[in-house]
């Protein structure tokens, strides 16, 4: 389904289980950002890196990694199509940028086992029969458990909301449920519906498959459906989750100088989503980060802390491979001074999503300055931050997520339409330069960002 801007969830019932969808933390509401007042020496110590910011953007925009980020990009999807979680293809992309690193420079390369879901998704069908026939285009949300062999021909309820599924929830059992919630002020709000690629079931419920549809499908179901007509659907679906398999999150870095224990992380997810070639989620952000640290080394540039690049592996399935890098490093996060990743598309950059105290904010803002020739200074200040690095956020390390004009970004997301298209090569090469700049003045700077919460 291509253009999917509204994909409209579809809970499928085979029984009487509602699914209980995870909902996503409310993420929408930004913090208080008051005042700064930064001592004078930080914010002359800020302002001396200019030079620097400027040799990197020069790099990066018009010099000798100009167009770089977008080339490797292209490479990657169109080689490593399908880096569904499980799959071979995805550990070969994995290879691949363990040798990318390594050429670029980066210290210590290595892949960090991780154990991660393998879910096929099989043949996916489904049409209306009464009271007219209409075959439905389908997309099972992965890791959605499939329907018996012989498919399921179920009547159906068209609800628009949870609320409305709630009063009518003796009518639900043995039925298919379809949501047309339409499209709501939000991603946030939507995605309560909707989180193509993403369904939690809850151990205490029956686990029942679940799809999206189109919006069109969904808002026609619901007219049919507001007639008061009987309707009945067929529905296919040969999905199924098999055993975990081994994985790795990809780690190289740029030892530091100074105090090489202590590290910024700048971060993208190398899985996709088996639709499309994952090029704006989240190659682009994979690209950015390795670019980012490629670029300082080819600089000559050594900041006092360690910068570490991580490619996370099975973020699609719920932030398999950030989890388990924290279960593993658990006693070593006061070392993390912050950790950045690019996970909501690479386009134009306007500057920092923040994730820790006011106070903190105030460096990031400081340093956002440094960016000002291209217009990427926006700041704004949230309880958490990007997809993987919440996890490493919960346990306290400053976060900071790219922000770049993602209006456009659920036209593509998890959708057929992912293509290297929606990417360009100049927009990548300033995320690359905010990126590089942004993570070499954390690493380099002679405070690290600060973790008390502070009044507020
Ligand atoms: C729908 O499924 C029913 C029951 O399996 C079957 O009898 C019928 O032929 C199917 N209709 C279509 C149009 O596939
Ligand atoms: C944020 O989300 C909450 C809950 O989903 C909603 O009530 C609120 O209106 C949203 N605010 C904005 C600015 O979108
Ligand atoms: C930044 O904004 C200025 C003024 O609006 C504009 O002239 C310039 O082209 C912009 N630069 C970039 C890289 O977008
Ligand atoms: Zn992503």
């Amino acid at each position: 389904m291509s253009n999917i801007a509204t994909q409209i969830f579809f809970l499928l019932s085979l029984c009487s289980g509602i699914s209980p969808l995870i909902t996503q933390e409310n993420r929408n509401q930004s913090l208080k950002q008051g005042p700064c007042t930064l001592p004078n020496f930080l914010i002359t110590e800020i302002q001396n890196y200019q030079p620097i910011a400027d040799e990197i953007m020069n790099a990066a925009i018009s010099g000798a990694w100009k167009g770089r980020t977008f080339e490797g990009v292209t490479t990657f999807v169109d080689k490593y199509v399908n880096r569904l979680s499980g799959t071979p293809e995805l550990e070969e992309s994995i290879d691949y940028m363990m040798e990318k690193m390594v050429a670029s420079g980066l210290d210590n390369v290595r892949g960090e086992d991780v154990q991660v879901p393998r879910w096929i998704r099989g043949e996916e069908k489904a049409s209306l029969v009464e009271p007219v026939i209409k075959s439905i285009s389908i997309l099972g949300v992965g890791p959605s458990v499939g329907t018996p062999i012989a498919g399921i021909s179920s009547e159906v309820i068209v609800v628009r909301s949870f609320d409305e599924l709630e009063e009518k929830k003796d009518e639900i059992e043995g039925k298919i449920v379809v949501y047309n919630q339409g499209w709501l002020s939000s991603y946030e709000e939507t995605s309560q519906y909707l989180h193509t690629g993403g369904i939690y079931y809850g151990a205490a419920y029956p686990k029942i498959p679940a799809a999206c549809i189109t919006r069109e499908d969904a808002e026609f179901l619901y007219r049919v459906y507001s007639r008061g007509d009987r309707m009945v659907l067929n529905l296919t679906m040969m999905d199924e989750e098999l055993s975990r398999v081994t994985s790795r999150n990809t780690i190289g870095k740029i030892t530091g100088s100074l105090n090489p224990e202590e590290i910024v992380v700048v971060s993208g997810h190398i899985d996709v989503w088996d639709q499309g070639q994952g090029a704006m989620d989240d190659a682009g952000g994979v690209f950015v980060s390795v670019e980012a640290l490629a670029l300082i080394k080819y600089l000559g540039l050594t900041p006092k802390r360690t910068m570490q690049a991580i490619l996370w592996t099975a973020e699609e399935f719920g932030l398999v491979g950030a989890r388990a890098f924290v279960a593993l490093h658990k006693e070593e996060m006061m070392n993390y001074k912050a950790v950045l990743e690019s996970d909501s598309g690479n386009f134009s950059p306007l500057g920092l999503d923040f994730a820790g105290t006011e106070g903190a904010g105030c460096i990031i803002q400081e340093i956002l300055k440094l960016t000002s020739a291209m217009n990427s200074t926006n700041y704004a200040r949230y309880e958490t931050v990007g997809s993987d690095i919440a996890v490493m956020i919960m346990e306290g390390v400053p976060g900071i997520s790219l922000k770049t004009a993602d209006e456009k970004y659920f036209y593509f997301h998890h959708s057929p339409a992912d293509m290297l298209e929606v990417l360009d090569s100049e927009e990548l090469d300033r995320n690359t330069a905010l990126w590089a700049i942004t993570s070499y003045v954390l690493a380099d700077l002679s405070v690290t960002l600060s973790r008390e919460v502070t009044n507020e």
